[in-house]
């Protein structure tokens, strides 16, 4: 087993149980009959994660066969994104490319994967995969659009697993957070389990949204409580959890400093109304195009990094 004790770093074993556990401290979990490792005191279902998983992504994934599968992947540019992706609001897909160039048989931990291609990506790329989520219905489904979608699953380990707990051996040549640091409680205990699970000169990989883009602030704010209708309307949609708030990049290098992180790229993503207004646009048409290009020409290079929808951070672990 990959996992280690929370408390020792033992390698945890399976007992005949099929629970997981530590000699010295006790059990952490169970192993299901098809493998998959469940860590206790993770979400099983009817958490917000599940309601947006199984209702939003089964939409757009529910008949996505291999070649479908082979044209999101394709899709790079906003304007002709899939539709799960820009509904995530990560603008620029595969951006770590830009600095990592294509990752390529490697290992690499995706923490919090959720329902999306990323893990699929890496998998085809010929790369070790551990891929890991609180949230189990989505790991579930994960896996079921693996096979729906005929991607290779041999090199492929899963868990459902808390990132503020897992304690993983320092064997990643990445650690990929994409959108899920802003959904953890503690983010210091995600990201120093993150560091110790990188080998050294391994690099973490992090986009998150930020909570000074003016359209994310007015409905996380809570300056307008108990009148801000509109975060009203977003929480009892499923479309934020309640008390969400996104990541304040200041506040965040500190930490990944503090952790022992060295930063290496911190850039902020230019695409200021695209990542907002394409979700309401088709695919492909002039006008996303044309949102598109003023984000990348004008508004993007005018309009300070404090109110960009998202940054993407890359930091290593240097020792
Ligand atoms: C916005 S989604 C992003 C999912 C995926 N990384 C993507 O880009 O589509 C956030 C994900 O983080 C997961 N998550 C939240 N808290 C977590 C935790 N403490 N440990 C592991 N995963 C967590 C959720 O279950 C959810 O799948
Ligand atoms: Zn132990």
């Amino acid at each position: 087993m990959r996992f280690l004790c929370p408390t020792c770093r033992e390698p945890l074993n399976k007992l005949p149980s099929n629970r997981v556990a530590c000699a010295d401290h006790g059990e952490f979990g169970s192993v299901e009959e098809n493998g998959l490792v469940v860590f206790d005191g993770c979400f099983d279902e009817h958490s917000f994660f599940d309601t947006q998983a199984m209702e939003r992504l089964d939409r757009y994934y529910a008949h996505v066969g291999p070649e479908e599968f082979e044209d999101i992947l394709a899709r790079k540019e906003l304007w002709e994104m899939d539709i799960g992706n820009k509904w995530v609001g990560i603008t620029e897909k595969y951006w770590w490319e830009k600095y990592t160039g294509r990752i390529r048989g490697r290992r690499v931990l995706e923490i919090g994967c959720g329902v999306n291609y990323i893990t699929s990506y890496l998998l085809r790329s010929g790369n070790d995969v551990l891929s890991f989520d609180i949230c189990k219905a989505s790991i579930d489904y994960q896996s079921k659009l693996l096979e729906q979608t005929g991607v290779a699953r041999d090199r492929l380990t899963v868990a459902v697993a808390n990132a503020e707990q897992v304690e993983l051996p320092g064997e990643f040549d990445y650690v990929d957070i994409n959108n899920v640091l802003h959904h953890i409680y503690d983010k210091r205990a995600a990201l120093e389990r993150a560091f110790r699970a990188l080998k050294p000169g391994g690099q973490v990989l992090i986009v998150e949204p930020n909570y000074f883009y003016p359209l994310r602030w007015i409905i996380e704010t809570d300056l307008f409580d108990p009148f801000n209708f509109l975060k009203c309307y977003f929480v009892r949609n499923s479309l934020m959890e309640k008390d969400e708030k996104a990541i304040v990049f200041s506040e965040l290098r500190v930490l990944l400093q503090e952790v022992g992180f060295e930063i290496e790229v911190d850039e902020k993503d230019r695409n200021f109304f695209g990542s907002f207004v394409l979700r309401l646009l088709r695919d492909g048409t002039w006008m996303a195009r044309l949102v598109f290009w003023l984000d990348q020409k004008v508004f993007g290079r005018v309009i300070p990094r404090y109110f960009a929808p998202f940054e993407y951070i890359v930091a290593r672990r240097s020792a």
